[in-house]
């Protein structure tokens, strides 16, 4: 048993040390929000936060995160009020979805640590994180609107 602190709660897992988090937190946790693309750190569906950075869940054991604080997109926010989250609705960024809570949680970790990006440095946070449906024009506006929305003090 190994227990694990999501979205500000901790929670006891049965699970193998080796296990990837993103299987605790879709099979043992039930949240699945974060999704399963690639497997191998190559596609960021599987993004989370581990103590705010983002972070690909899919080749992260178990036995890495005790003691650390992980936020899922589930818990990015209480009613979608994250700037992020705002930004995209408004935008209207998805298509079909499967990469959006990894390109989302990308984007809340970056303007954490750049609260006025410009297109390159958007460019290259967000490298990590393909989308098949070609949303990046989108992303890109979006993160742009998050960081207004962040400015003008109307989203966390
Ligand atoms: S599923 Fe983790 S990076 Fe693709
Ligand atoms: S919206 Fe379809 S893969 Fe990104």
């Amino acid at each position: 048993m190994i227990t694990i602190t999501v979205n500000n709660q901790m929670v006891n897992v049965d699970a193998a040390p080796d296990t990837p988090l993103l299987w605790v937190l879709r099979d043992h946790l039930g949240m699945t929000g974060t999704k399963f693309g690639c497997g191998m750190a190559l596609c960021g569906a599987c993004t989370v936060h581990i103590d705010g950075d983002a972070t690909r869940s899919c080749v992260l054991p178990l036995s890495a995160v005790g003691g650390k604080s992980i936020t899922t997109i589930e818990g990015l926010s209480l009613n979608r009020s994250h700037a992020v989250q705002k930004a995209w609705l408004e935008i209207d960024v998805p298509q079909c979805g499967y990469c959006q809570s990894g390109q989302i949680m990308s984007a809340a970790a970056l303007l954490k640590t750049n609260p006025k990006p410009s297109d390159a440095d958007i460019d290259a946070a967000m490298s990590g994180n393909i989308c098949r449906c070609g949303t990046y024009p989108r992303i890109r506006k979006a993160i742009h609107r998050a960081a207004e929305l962040l400015e003008t003090g109307a989203g966390k």
